[in-house]
């Protein structure tokens, strides 16, 4: 098969690999389309170097296919499966999207929602779960502010917190405000022209550029505010050491941050997938690569010129 093969970090080619096989509770899939986001960029390049210690691998990736997100077809099913049967479309994460084929766990795949192609499929998995998981605490009503709301994670996020009845802010650069007013949201700031105002009941914070002062004083009392990621520190920790910082925080402060791990499961994305049907959220793809392209793909997404989402066809 054709695949994105990465054996050491910081290099990968367009190559030739053999199609993988599934094992106790996994599925084969044939991959449709893949979903990009920061998180490839790190497991192709290995850094910040905490991540090698995570468990992605110490000195080399451990899967030699970058790629996560996914959506695609069920063509063998590993012994204990039952869920799925060869034919199934589905979407989810594995490590190795970026190939014509994958081998994904059952536990990691929901099916597809029946109202997008599967490239709008393969763009919702990572983000759209940790936009959902990081807006749990919202109620109908309250005041939410969007970091990096043109982004992966914070396009899902405006329309999240919308579905959820709250009053949205987004913050983005100007090329994204058009997608976040087109997301529903009531209320958009230009951060290159100027910082936004107001206070809020929680901040999702997808950019991680703004200091931990200057987001505390945006939150309401009891209020909460979410560290997704941040692109800001060095090859070491990179942007982690912000959400390290959290437990630290809070210690005097009634106003609580909380360092954001969002987790992949059938579970969450079922509930993203009723989302979807029931036309609440809508995936924003930006461009679409061939696999050939995959590593633009990454470098589109790594240098920002991505509006929403990204994703690789196959
Ligand atoms: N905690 C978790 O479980 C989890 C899960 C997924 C992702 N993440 C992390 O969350 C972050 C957001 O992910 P994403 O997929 O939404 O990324 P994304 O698509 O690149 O969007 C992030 C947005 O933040 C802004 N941004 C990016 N780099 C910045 C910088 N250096 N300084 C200021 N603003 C910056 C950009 O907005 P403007 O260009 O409009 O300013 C960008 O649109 C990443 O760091 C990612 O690794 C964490």
């Amino acid at each position: 098969m054709k695949a994105v093969v990465q054996r050491r970090y910081g290099s990968a080619v367009f190559g030739d690999l053999d199609v993988p096989v599934p094992g106790k509770g996994e599925v084969l899939l044939e991959v449709r389309a893949a979903g990009v986001d920061m998180g490839v960029w790190h497991i192709l390049t290995g850094r910040p170097y905490l991540l090698r210690i995570l468990g992605f691998g110490l000195r080399a990736p451990k899967s030699v296919v970058p790629g996560r997100d996914v959506a695609g077809v069920v063509r063998e099913v590993g012994p204990g499966v039952t869920e799925y049967a060869v034919g199934d479309e589905v979407f989810g994460t594995c490590e190795g999207s970026f190939a014509e084929y994958a081998v994904a766990p059952a536990a990691r795949l929901a099916r597809k929602p029946h109202n997008l192609s599967f490239a709008e499929a393969a763009a919702v998995p990572i983000s759209g779960g940790t936009a959902l998981q990081g807006l749990r605490e919202v109620k109908a009503g309250q005041r939410v502010l969007v970091l990096g709301a043109g982004g992966g994670v914070g396009s899902y996020g405006v329309q999240i917190a919308k579905a959820m009845g709250a009053h949205v802010t987004a913050v983005c650069s100007t090329r994204k405000v058009e997608l976040a007013r087109r997301l529903g949201a009531d209320e958009v700031f230009d951060h290159t022209v100027a910082d936004f105002t107001g206070t809020y009941d929680l901040i999702l914070d997808c950019g991680g550029a703004r200091p931990f002062g200057r987001l505390r004083k945006a939150t309401n009392d009891r209020g909460r505010i979410v560290l997704v990621g941040a692109e800001t520190g060095g090859k070491i920790t990179g942007g982690f050491h912000k959400l390290m910082a959290a437990p630290l925080l809070n210690l005097f402060s009634s106003k609580k941050f909380v360092a954001l791990m969002a987790s992949e499961s059938t579970d969450v994305f079922d509930e993203l997938r009723v989302l979807v049907e029931n036309g609440q959220v809508k995936p924003a793809v930006d461009e679409v690569f061939p696999l050939s392209e995959a590593l633009n793909a990454v470098d589109h997404v790594y240098s920002r010129r991505s509006v929403g989402k990204t994703v690789v066809a196959i």
